[in-house]
């Protein structure tokens, strides 16, 4: 039953317990949809404690979309490094200069626009209007879907898990409600779950946790990641350091790199993906730098 504020009592008793918890980081201060669009790209794979100085960095060298898509797309790689998956850069730069282009330098403030950007899919897309715009929709990333599943009591497909997920936000909480469901998921309703005190009426844990943990194989945006010595991300962060320290001899960095026991194959392998990701241009005389 819905109380005066129109929460149903499980609402009202996991907001009170996650805001009272609620970590306090720095796009959690905001409500510019640019703002909450770099935190949540950068968020999507790099853990929070790394992304915090980068966050404010990045906005307090572009604190706009214009002021970032009149960068080159080198300073805004440059920015990005040791960040990792630098075609989030790319993408973000993208999606910029298309605000720019079609929305006169504003974040569009509807799903379709919002997906429409680069880079941008279904649970960034819905992070902004969340966190930016306050908009009652239901934000679904891997710990929120394990939260979902675990509460119906069974394994939830991708539009399953978003529907769930829409049909529990409250509607004029729902800034704070996803927040809410995103430490619950990130510190409590962990992979081994901590459900003593737990305020989800969840299905899983009143039925005494029956193997198997519905969660396994359930929808959400994974932020697993493989293993990051010796892959080729790690060659690729090589060879884009190589080329924010200066223009570099695409021979050099290819044998430098070669030289730590990588075959020149696989380097020469890596350099050519990021030509083709657009990171990297290969000079006519053999120099590699940024677009
Ligand atoms: N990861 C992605 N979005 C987040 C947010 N708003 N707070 C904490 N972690 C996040």
């Amino acid at each position: 039953m819905p109380d005066a504020a129109g929460l149903t009592s499980e609402q009202a008793d996991v907001l009170s317990a996650g805001l009272a918890a609620l970590r306090d980081l720095p796009w959690r201060r905001t409500r510019d949809p640019w703002a909450v669009l770099v935190s949540e790209v950068m968020l999507q794979q790099t853990q929070v404690a790394r992304v915090v100085p980068r966050y404010e960095r990045f906005l307090e060298r572009w604190p706009t979309p214009a002021a970032c898509a009149a960068a080159p797309l080198g300073d805004v790689l440059t920015e990005w490094q040791g960040l990792g998956y630098p075609r989030r850069a790319r993408h973000l730069w993208s999606a910029a200069r298309a605000c720019v282009e079609h929305h006169g330098g504003e974040l569009p403030h509807d799903l379709g626009g919002l997906l429409a950007l680069p880079g941008v899919g279904a649970y960034t897309a819905r992070a902004v209007l969340a966190f930016a715009l306050e908009q009652p929709v239901g934000v679904v990333d891997t710990n929120i879907a394990r939260v979902l599943a675990r509460r119906d009591g069974r394994r939830l497909t991708p539009t399953a898990a978003q529907s769930a997920a829409d049909a529990w936000v409250p509607a004029d909480r729902s800034w704070e409600w996803n927040q809410v469901l995103m430490d619950l998921g990130a510190r409590r309703c962990r992979p081994v779950p901590d459900c003593d005190g737990c305020p989800v009426t969840c299905r899983w844990r009143a039925d005494g946790w029956p193997a198997p943990d519905p969660a396994l194989g359930s929808a959400g945006v994974s932020r697993r990641q493989a293993p990051f010595e010796g892959s080729d991300r790690q060659l690729r962060g090589l060879v884009l350091a190589a080329v924010a320290e200066g223009r570099a001899a695409a021979a050099v960095v290819e044998r430098s790199i070669a030289e730590r026991g990588v075959e020149e194959d696989r380097v020469a392998a890596v350099v050519e993906s990021l030509v083709a990701d657009g990171l990297v241009v290969r000079g006519a005389d053999g120099v590699l730098a940024h677009p």
